[in-house]
């Protein structure tokens, strides 16, 4: 069953990324109880007929036994998954530390650590050791399942060793890499001691991908600049072979979303809402409890709009959902006391006996709950001091069609160059600012709101999860093809 270019109507892919989308929970020696997680990734490729994926990722657990080890194993594939098994020493090295403590930061432009430099460099090269093992042991399970004709499509800074594996196990595989953060200007990327390593690795792949025009700008610019290759409107030349670099910006499952409003339970829980916060104006942030999210910020630029709008004190609340993440990484465990710290203080400042400005809750909402909020609440909050491109502004907006509130929305976020038309777009560093865009949202009249509303209501629903999946491995398709005309000339 062939196309006219020769590939296959239903082609596999691999899909590549640290963690599987599911999470697992053993119940005995050999049995799981599995739950799939639709993130983005996972959404946008269930809408894609053309291709039937295969995930290959890390279950998230540390299964030390054989038994539990295969049972794990039989009850994923019923969900197409593969697990890689990864030890606790090489998660502690490779996941909390390389990824979470080095690599995250630094292309959040928060810097490399900065404790006790010997220690650092240390613990950095014994991480990074651990990473390029991590990798490899990705490689031998990708290896492991490859059939001629799959394509394999690796995920995020997890895995920037990943291309360079693969394509030593087999040139012709065809691998692509798609980097979900930003990638930093080439100033910030080669205070990295393994720069150029990295870089090379990334390299071997055929199709990189990034979120927005500037990162594959900057990408280009560290390889011309730290490796001293050669940068072309395609991509970037090394001794006569191209790997080719674009911008691919996500989207979301805009249809799941706007569909989910109707179900009973969330109109149940909109009613709840509306009943619980009358006579209120509600704001909204959702974010993962992580420092490059902003929390913080975002709560003192409210406490600055209370300090400033005495009017406003108990005709406004702010909801915060921050969902725990890395727990295991000393900076986020800084930064859940620090945000209790100052919410606990503003309520102090500006509650009555029967209502405080904040509701901060340390947890995740189910997608329901999700849903309901998104749609009765007035304003988001999306104050990202770096982000890929950050989806929640994309959820809020595609679930606020019948109430048009306002999306103010950091600058350093992927989505401002999408959203930026629609939003109020803010430096989330100036809390002065972020309390004037917070006043110039509650008060903005139904015109302009619905105005800013439908420009980024179309961009939502047309530039979705499932365009991106298929623009992006149609391109790699292409590209490969490209390479093999070229080389046969
Ligand atoms: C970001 C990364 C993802 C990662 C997610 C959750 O969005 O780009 O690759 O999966 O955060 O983080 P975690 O460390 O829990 O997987």
């Amino acid at each position: 069953c062939e196309r006219q270019d020769g590939r296959p109507f239903r082609q596999r892919l691999l899909v590549v990324a640290n963690r599987l989308p599911v999470s697992a929970v053993r119940r005995g020696e050999d049995s799981w109880s599995l739950e799939i997680s639709v993130g983005g990734l996972v959404s946008a490729l269930l809408g894609v007929k053309e291709f039937e994926a295969r995930w290959i990722g890390w279950a998230g657990v540390n299964v030390p036994d054989e038994i539990g080890q295969k049972a794990l194993t039989k009850a994923l594939a019923e969900k197409r998954c593969i697990p890689v098994f990864l030890d606790e020493e090489i998660v502690h090295q490779y996941y909390n530390g390389y990824c979470n403590n080095i690599l995250w930061p630094l292309f959040h432009y928060l810097g490399l650590p900065q404790e006790d430099r010997l220690a650092t460099t240390r613990s950095f090269q014994s991480q990074f050791a651990a990473y390029k093992k991590a990798n490899q042991m990705f490689a031998d399970v990708v290896n492991k399942h490859y059939e001629e004709g799959d394509v394999v499509w690796c995920h995020d800074y997890h895995l920037m060793f990943l291309p360079k594996c693969l394509k030593e196990y087999n040139s012709k595989m065809k691998v692509g890499w798609f980097l979900h953060t930003p990638f930093p200007s080439s100033e910030i990327h080669r205070t990295l001691p393994s720069r150029s390593e990295l870089l090379h690795a990334v390299l071997a792949a055929d199709l990189v991908g990034f979120h927005t025009y500037d990162y594959a700008r900057h990408f280009v610019s560290a390889c011309t600049r730290i490796l001293g290759l050669e940068g072309t409107p395609e991509g970037v030349e090394d001794q006569g072979r191209l790997t080719r670099v674009a911008a691919f910006p996500i989207g979301i499952d805009s249809v799941r979303f706007i569909r989910a409003l109707e179900l009973p339970q969330v109109q149940d829980h909109i009613k709840e809402l509306k009943e619980r916060f009358k006579g209120r104006k509600v704001m909204l942030g959702v974010d993962r409890l992580d420092m490059i999210k902003g929390i913080p910020q975002k709560i003192l630029a409210f406490e600055k709009f209370l300090e400033e709008n005495a009017q406003w004190r108990d005709k406004v609340v702010l909801l915060q959902i921050a969902v725990p993440t890395r727990t295991d990484v000393p900076e986020y465990q800084k930064l859940t006391s620090q945000v209790h710290e100052i919410v606990g203080r503003i309520n102090g400042r500006f509650g009555t006996l029967t209502a405080v400005p904040i509701h901060h809750l340390d947890r995740s909402l189910d997608f329901h709950a999700l849903c309901a909020l998104y749609a009765v609440t007035d304003v988001a909050l999306v104050t990202s001091l770096r982000d890929g491109m950050n989806l929640v502004s994309y959820e809020y907006v595609a679930c606020q069609d019948a109430k048009k509130g306002v999306l103010i929305l950091s600058e350093f976020a992927g989505a401002a160059q999408s959203l930026g038309a629609g939003a109020i777009l803010v430096n989330p560093w100036n809390v002065t600012e972020v309390a004037a865009a917070i006043a110039q949202a509650l008060n903005m009249s139904s015109e302009e709101r619905e105005k800013r509303h439908k420009h980024n209501f179309a961009h939502v629903t047309t530039h979705t999860a499932q365009e991106w999946a298929e623009t992006f491995v149609s391109e790699l398709n292409d590209t490969v093809v490209e390479a093999q005309l070229r080389t046969r000339q």
